[in-house]
C-alpha cells in the first residue's frame, strides 16, 4: 500500500537526517531545523528517488543521502514559503510555520542552513559513490534550487500574483518552483546508475513533468481538500491571485489537463515493465491523494 510505504520511507529518511545531524557540532539554530524538516510531510520526492532508483537496480544506500539532500531543500523551501514575506501562511504539517514558532530571523536562517546541509549529505565522506558523482549531483541540484529552479519560480509565482498570464507562462513558473526538484530527483538516479547524458535528459525531464503534476495536484487540493487532513491552510491560492492552472481555466479542465500529463508520464515508463511498478503506484498516488 502506498500510505504504508510513503510512512516507512519518511521514518527512514528522518532516521537518516538525524543521525546526520546529532554528529554536528551544536548550535541555536539546530532545533528550527530539525523542526521544519524532520517528523513532518510525506517524504514524497525521497519516495519517488528510491522508486526510480529501482528502474535501474539502484542500492538504496547509494541513494540515501541524495533523498535527505532533497528533504532538506524542499523543507527549505517551505519555511520561506510560508514567511509574511511570500505566502504568508501560519501553519504547516499540521503544527505552526516555523517563523510562527521561532520568528522571521530564525525561519530565514534555519531554511538557509537546510540549504546548505544539503550540499553537506552529498559530499559527506561516508557517502560511497565516486568524486565525479558528487561533483555531478552538486551542479545538478544547485541549478534546480536556485534562480533557473526553486527560487527563480518562487519569485515568478510572486510577480504572477493578481495578473493574467498565459497556460505557457503558468506552466514554466510551476517547472521551476516545483518541477526542477522533482526533475533532481531523477537526474540523481541516472547520475549514480551512470547512465548516458541522453537517458539523464530523459529521466530529468520525465522528473519535471511528475513535479508539474505534484503542483497540479497541490493547487486541486487547495480548492477541494480538506485543512485538517492535508495539514495547511487551504482555500487561499484565489484569495491571493495565485496564476493556477484552475484560476486561469476552471478546475474541471485543469483536471482534465493534469489527467493527460498523468498518461503522458506513465506512457514514457511502459518500457521499464514490472521494474517501474513502485513508480508508477507514486505517481497515481500524486494525483488522487487527499494530503
Ligand atoms: C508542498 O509540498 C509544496 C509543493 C511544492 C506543492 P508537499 O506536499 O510535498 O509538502 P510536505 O513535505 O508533504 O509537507
Ligand atoms: C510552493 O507552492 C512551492 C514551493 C516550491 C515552496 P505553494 O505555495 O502552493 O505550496 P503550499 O501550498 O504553500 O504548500
Ligand atoms: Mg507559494
Ligand atoms: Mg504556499
Ligand atoms: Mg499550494
Amino acid at each position: 500500500m502506498i500510505k504504508t510505504r510513503l510512512s516507512k520511507n519518511a521514518k527512514k529518511i528522518d532516521r537518516f537526517l538525524l543521525t546526520f545531524l546529532n554528529k554536528q557540532e551544536k548550535s541555536l539554530l539546530l532545533y528550527p531545523m530539525k523542526y521544519g524538516v524532520i517528523s513532518g510531510g510525506k517524504k514524497i520526492r525521497s519516495t519517488i528517488i528510491l522508486n526510480a532508483g529501482k528502474l535501474f537496480n539502484v542500492k538504496e544506500k547509494k541513494l540515501i543521502n541524495v533523498c535527505a539532500a532533497v528533504e532538506c531543500i524542499h523543507s527549505y523551501s517551505l519555511i520561506h514559503d510560508d514567511l509574511p514575506c511570500m505566502d504568508n501562511d501560519n501553519i504547516r504539517r499540521g503544527k505552526l510555520a516555523t517563523h510562527k514558532k521561532f520568528g522571521e530571523a530564525t525561519a530565514v536562517l534555519a531554511g538557509n542552513s537546510l540549504l546548505t546541509l544539503a550540499f553537506e549529505l552529498i559530499t559527506d565522506k561516508n557517502y560511497q559513490i565516486k568524486t565525479s558523482q558528487k561533483n555531478e549531483l552538486i551542479k545538478s541540484l544547485a541549478e534546480c534550487s536556485g534562480h533557473t529552479g526553486i527560487a527563480g519560480g518562487q519569485q515568478l509565482d510572486l510577480k504572477f500574483e493578481n495578473k493574467r498570464k498565459n497556460i505557457n507562462q503558468i506552466i514554466d513558473m510551476q517547472k521551476k518552483k516545483t518541477g526542477k526538484l522533482f526533475n533532481f530527483c531523477l537526474t540523481a538516479v541516472a547520475i549514480v546508475s551512470e547512465r548516458d547524458e541522453k537517458d539523464k535528459f530523459f529521466l530529468g525531464n520525465l522528473g519535471e513533468d511528475i513535479g508539474l503534476l505534484f503542483q497540479l495536484a497541490d493547487d486541486f487540493l487547495d480548492v477541494k481538500g480538506a485543512k485538517e487532513v492535508v495539514g495547511k491552510p487551504l482555500k487561499k491560492d484565489k484569495k491571493k491571485g495565485k496564476s493556477t492552472l484552475i484560476n486561469l481555466m476552471g478546475y474541471g479542465k485543469a483536471f482534465l489537463f493534469a489527467n493527460s500529463l498523468k498518461r503522458k508520464i506513465l506512457l514514457k515508463l511502459k518500457k521499464h515493465g514490472t521494474n517501474a511498478n513502485d513508480l508508477i503506484e507514486t505517481i497515481e498516488f500524486i494525483l488522487g491523494r487527499n494530503f
